[in-house]
Order: structure tokens, then C-alpha cells, then sequence
């Protein structure tokens, strides 16, 4: 399988406090993979997510998307690349003073589809993640669940290829995780979307990710197969993320 993301010897250190949240990190992600990002808060997940997603640029080394090196690309070619990711962020970030159809629409109104486009959209993707029933809804109405299915209705609405996952279920009650994570497995199979998962929660990769990377104070601990990062975790955070599994 090729691989669709790839950091060779990732640094990232913000400039306003010199800190250094990931430092010589390197991964493949190929596709279809369900990738899981695991570590304790302030760990360098975000981090690595924001610069995955082309949100922030690396201080070092090299970040490939889909076969192309990052480095230097024009701002057209950035931005085409990153309509092919979709993102949920850590909280749901929705457009509170527009409904769920609204929401879903936001982007698509931005990639400049047509109004009957649009609608046609919003009625197919709110159907995957289903939300059919809530379309004319408004977000303070909804449940912490049906508030996520939005936002992943959201990210899928330009039909991406990546979709980055920041802490899916972290608001959540466990039979509403267990939905969630469901729904996201349904969606990388049907639609055969590389996903990346960030969670604190090792139940979470457990869960459905097929493989794992451990982060700790910014650099990558343990990496591998998920079976192979839980059953034998070499890395004492790992251990440590596995002894706060209940
Ligand atoms: N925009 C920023 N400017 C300066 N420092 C930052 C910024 N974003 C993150 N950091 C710092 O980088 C480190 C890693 O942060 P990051 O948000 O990536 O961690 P995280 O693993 O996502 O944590 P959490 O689980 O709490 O969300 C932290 O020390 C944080 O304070
Ligand atoms: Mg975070």
C-alpha cells in the first residue's frame, strides 16, 4: 500500500515560547489506515495533527502528503492538497448561528459548489452520519454525539481523502464513544478514507485503530502495529497510558 502521509525527521518548535512540541518524529501512514496518535496531554498530538493537516509548517525536516514533499510548494498547490483533508477539531468547533445543514455546508460554499449541489450534499452526507432528520437543527440543541456527527459530516462534505481526527470522543459518555468510534470505522471502510485519530484514551485505539504511535514530551516512543504497541509495549508511557485504562 502507498503511503498517503509521511514525516521524515519532523521538528516542531513554536517560536513565541520556544517550546519544543515534537522533535525528530517520522511516520508512514498508508491507506486506509485507521492511524491512532496516543499520548498523555501535552504530549505533541495536536501538534502533530496541525502539521499533518498543513495547518502549521515543521521547523525540520520533511512532510510528504500524498507522494509530494511539502517543502516550498506554491500556496495554490497547499491549498489544493489540503482540500483533500478534512479535519475535526479538539471541541466541535460548529458554526453555532447556523444549523446542521448550514454547518455541512460551510465548506462546500467555500469550494464554490452550486446551491442545488449543495443541498443534494447535505441530504447524502447527514444520511452517512445519520443526521437526515436534523438538518434544519441548530447546534445548542443537539446532543455532544449528534454535535460530533456533525462535524464529521462537516470534514467529509468535500468528499477528502485524509481525515484527521482530534480527541473524536473526549466529550463523551461511553456508549456514545463506542457510536462514534463506529461510525468513524463505517466511514473508512465505505468511503476507504486514511484516518488519523489523535485520543488520550488507549481504548480508543484499541478500539479501531490498526496502528499506533506512542508520543511522549514530544517525540515518538513506540510505533507499530496496535496489537504489537498494547500487547508489548516497550516504552514506560506506554505502559503507563495502559495502566490508566479502565
Ligand atoms: N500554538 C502554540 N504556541 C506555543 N506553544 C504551543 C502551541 N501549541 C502547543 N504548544 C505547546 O506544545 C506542546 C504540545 O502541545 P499539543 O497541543 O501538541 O499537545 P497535546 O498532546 O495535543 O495535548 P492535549 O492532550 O492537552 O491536547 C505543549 O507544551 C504546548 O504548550
Ligand atoms: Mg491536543
Amino acid at each position: 500500500m502507498s503511503d498517503i502521509i509521511s514525516m521524515k525527521n519532523v521538528t516542531k518548535v513554536y517560536a513565541i515560547n520556544q517550546e519544543h512540541a515534537l522533535v525528530d518524529a517520522s511516520l508512514d501512514i498508508a491507506q486506509g489506515d485507521i492511524f491512532g496518535i496516543v499520548g498523555k496531554s501535552g504530549a505533541g498530538k495536536s501538534t502533530m495533527l496541525k502539521l499533518i493537516g498543513l495547518l502549521e509548517k515543521p521547523t525540520k525536516g520533511t512532510i510528504e502528503i500524498f507522494g509530494k514533499c511539502m517543502t516550498g510548494v506554491s500556496a495554490a498547490e497547499e491549498n489544493s492538497i489540503k482540500k483533500n483533508i478534512g479535519t475535526i477539531f479538539q471541541g466541535y468547533n460548529l458554526l453555532m448561528q447556523r444549523s446542521v445543514a448550514g454547518n455541512i455546508a460551510f465548506p462546500l460554499e467555500l469550494a464554490k459548489y452550486d446551491k442545488v449541489k449543495i443541498a443534494a450534499r447535505c441530504k447524502e452526507i447527514a444520511a452517512l452520519v445519520g443526521l437526515e432528520d436534523k438538518l434544519d437543527a441548530y447546534p445548542a440543541s443537539l446532543s455532544g454525539g449528534q454535535m460530533q456527527r456533525v462535524a464529521i459530516a462537516r470534514a467529509l462534505a468535500t468528499n477528502p481523502k485524509v481525515l484527521l481526527c482530534d480527541e473524536p470522543t473526549s466529550a463523551l459518555d461511553s456508549f456514545t464513544t463506542k457510536e462514534i468510534l463506529r461510525l468513524i470505522r463505517d466511514i473508512n471502510a465505505k468511503l476507504g478514507i486514511t484516518t488519523v485519530i489523535i485520543t488520550h484514551d488507549i481504548a480508543v485505539v484499541r478500539a479501531i485503530c490498526n496502528k499506533t504511535v506512542v508520543l511522549d514530551g514530544g517525540r515518538i516512543v513506540e510505533m507499530g502495529a496496535t496489537d504489537d504497541v498494547l500487547n508489548r509495549p516497550q516504552n514506560e508511557a506506554t505502559r503507563l497510558l495502559l495502566s490508566c485504562d479502565l
